[in-house]
């Protein structure tokens, strides 16, 4: 088969992000991955703005595309197709590289594809790995928390996730509420090294159900409740409350995380896949006490266990530009009428959670 090679968009939440993937015959190669993120632009406010976040987005886009195509060394001539992160997502952001894609598309004369931001982080392990379907996803990071069998390139069946924040969320959470540097996952986990996770009784919440759904915006709280405690003590925190409330806090994110793996994967095994695996992606894989804790699960349930490079597990455009190749070997066209949607969850057949994070859409 011919080489193909798609340039991807991404701008749904706080990282504007342009790259460009070739596929020949059954490897992938990154050409080129741009992200240009906007956390000094949204740190004052402790959160993302959307209405900056889209103006951030417009005045990059162009800028991403121009310096992707450059370090790829190639031209829009050379493309096969142009794919984009058309939601779930800020709306502002979503429709910014929606335009821009169709703009590209039409002035280039070539295909466009729409692609599910979700489905750039699930499909990521075929362009890493080429995992073989079906496999079990688990999407942690600041604005999502799902577990997923992925068993097409649209084919996603969501075991469960979170009924409040994403787990990303409450590491932030924590870090503000101890006065450590944002983003806060990160720093949490420099502190917890350090301390003693036993020390402070953190819940292990829905544990006692048997499903895959999470919540974490009861840990947050009671981390509130445990840091008001030892200060109305003794008038303050010492350096050790500190690591020791941070301990406590991911030993029991990792606790929960483990546990909901291992009933996901109950559930996945029991499709008898012929190379079982669990990838992860998000920014909260990068912690090392959870995906030690993950990896575990998975050596005593004979599971291969794929953790992306985190550049890959962070939102960027490759994992775009790859769906894009994978719904565009299917078939796959998007004309003008391309919508930006600000929900759509992967799967179709599960209702969409409630709620919007911090960090966007949670579909
Ligand atoms: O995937 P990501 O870059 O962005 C989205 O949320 O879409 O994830 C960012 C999140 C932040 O909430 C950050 O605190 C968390 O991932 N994070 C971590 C770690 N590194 C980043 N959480 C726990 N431990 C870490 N080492
Ligand atoms: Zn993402």
């Amino acid at each position: 088969m011919n080489a193909i090679t798609f340039l991807g968009l991404e701008s749904s939440c706080d990282d504007t992000a342009a790259a460009v993937v070739r596929l020949r015959g059954d490897r992938a190669e990154i050409l080129a991955s741009v992200v240009a993120g906007q956390t000094a632009l949204h740190a004052v406010f402790g959160g993302v703005v959307p209405e900056l976040a889209a103006r951030a987005h417009v005045e990059k886009l162009d800028l991403c595309v121009e310096e992707a195509l450059d370090r790829a060394g190639t031209a829009l001539a050379d493309l096969d197709g142009i794919a984009v992160t058309a939601g779930p997502g800020l709306i502002g952001g979503v429709m910014a590289g929606v335009m821009c894609a169709k703009g590209l598309a039409a002035g280039a004369g070539l295909p466009l594809v729409g692609v599910n931001h979700l489905a750039g982080h699930a499909l990521t392990p075929r362009l890493t790995d080429g995992l073989a379907f079906p496999y079990l996803m688990l999407l942690v990071s600041g604005g999502h928390c799902q577990f997923l069998i992925a068993r097409g390139v649209e084919d996603f069946t969501r075991l469960g996730g979170t009924i409040d924040d994403a787990p990303g969320e409450a590491f932030d959470k924590t870090a503000k509420l101890l006065g450590l540097p944002q983003p806060g996952g990160p720093s949490v986990e420099a502190e917890a090294a350090k301390g003693d996770p036993a020390r402070f009784a953190f819940p292990r919440p829905l544990m006692d159900r048997a499903d895959c759904d999470l919540s974490f915006s009861g840990l947050k709280t009671a981390l509130l409740r445990a840091r008001d405690g030892v200060m109305a003590g003794q008038g303050g925190l010492t350096v050790q409350d500190r690591a020791d409330l941070c301990a406590g806090f991911q030993a029991a994110v990792a606790d929960v995380l483990a546990g909901k793996a291992r009933r996901a994967l109950a559930r996945y095994m029991a499709l008898s896949p012929a190379e079982p695996a669990l990838a992860v992606a998000g920014g909260v894989a990068a912690n090392r006490t959870i995906r030690g804790r993950l990896e575990q699960v998975c050596a005593e349930c004979g599971v291969r266990f794929l953790a992306p490079p985190l550049a890959l597990c962070t939102d960027n455009a490759a994992m775009i530009a790859w769906a894009g190749i994978e719904r565009f070997r299917l078939g796959a066209r998007d004309g003008m009428d391309l919508a930006a949607r600000p929900r759509w969850p992967l799967d179709r057949t599960t209702a969409p959670m409630l709620g919007s994070g911090r960090k966007g859409a949670k579909a």
